[in-house]
């Protein structure tokens, strides 16, 4: 095994009923893993299992079976107050829709995955105002989400993944609602995080972005090819 592997989901399942016969497989049997460094692009369909496989690689749903092993753990046995743990020194989710706290601004969004910490708040506001230049929204560091535009709360969304420099970024349509510029502003910074270590895993669509992927993987009816 090589040892850049930071991440392998095995024999992954996860089922959800409709109603009390219909079962729908969002997850059939998939194996993958993941190396550090490196940017991945996840294809497939509305409903294909993306959003599924991607919550379940980050512990933030559990699999019916299969295992999820970071660095020779699996943690799909831990329980919510490990995975938190866990989840906020390793890992980055930027969701597909955003999920800020409305109550903190834009600049307190980006903070809050750092808190509560060893570091000094002014560092902390350095980082998190140097994340909103980056993604070009520094004027909006005092909004709160609901004075954003979609586009400007999914940016925030990514400075919040970026701002604890976490091994594994998770993002599910991390250009969805930006505009080809902003788009590739935001495949930049996270191309950029690779260089790092940082393993990305991105779902999309938008066949644009397969030039910043390392590789591709693609899902379809719960099956990754
Ligand atoms: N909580 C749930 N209850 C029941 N079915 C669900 C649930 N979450 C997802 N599903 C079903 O599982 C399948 C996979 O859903 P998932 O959200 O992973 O798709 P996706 O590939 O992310 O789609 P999209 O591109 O539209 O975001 C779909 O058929 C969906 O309807
Ligand atoms: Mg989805």
């Amino acid at each position: 095994m090589s040892s850049n592997i930071i991440l392998i989901g095995k024999d992954l399942v996860k089922e959800y009923y409709r109603g009390k016969k219909e079962v729908i497989t969002a997850l059939n049997h998939v194996d993958i893993e993941i190396e550090s460094g490196r940017m991945y692009l996840l294809f497939g369909p509305s409903g294909s299992g993306k959003t599924t496989l991607l919550n379940v690689l980050s512990g933030l749903d559990k699999p019916d079976s299969g295992k999820v092993i970071y660095q020779d753990e699996n943690i799909v046995d831990w329980d919510e107050e490990k995975l938190a743990l866990f989840r906020r020194e390793n890992v980055g989710f930027i969701f597909q829709d955003w999920q800020l706290i409305p109550t903190l601004t834009a600049l307190e969004n980006v903070e809050a995955p750092l808190y509560p910490t060893k570091l000094k708040s002014k560092e902390i506001r350095q980082r998190a105002l140097s994340l909103l230049k980056q993604v070009g929204i520094y004027d909006r560091a005092d909004h709160y989400p609901a004075e954003l535009s979609g586009g400007e709360q999914q940016r925030v969304a990514i400075a919040r993944a970026l701002v604890s420099k976490p091994k594994v970024i998770f993002a599910d349509e991390p250009t969805g609602n930006l505009d080809p510029e902003s788009g590739n502003t935001v495949m930049r910074m996270l191309k950029n995080a690779t260089r790092l270590g940082t393993a990305i895993i991105v779902a999309t669509h938008n066949p644009e972005l397969k030039k910043y992927a390392d590789k591709e993987f693609k899902i379809s009816n719960g099956r990754l090819s």
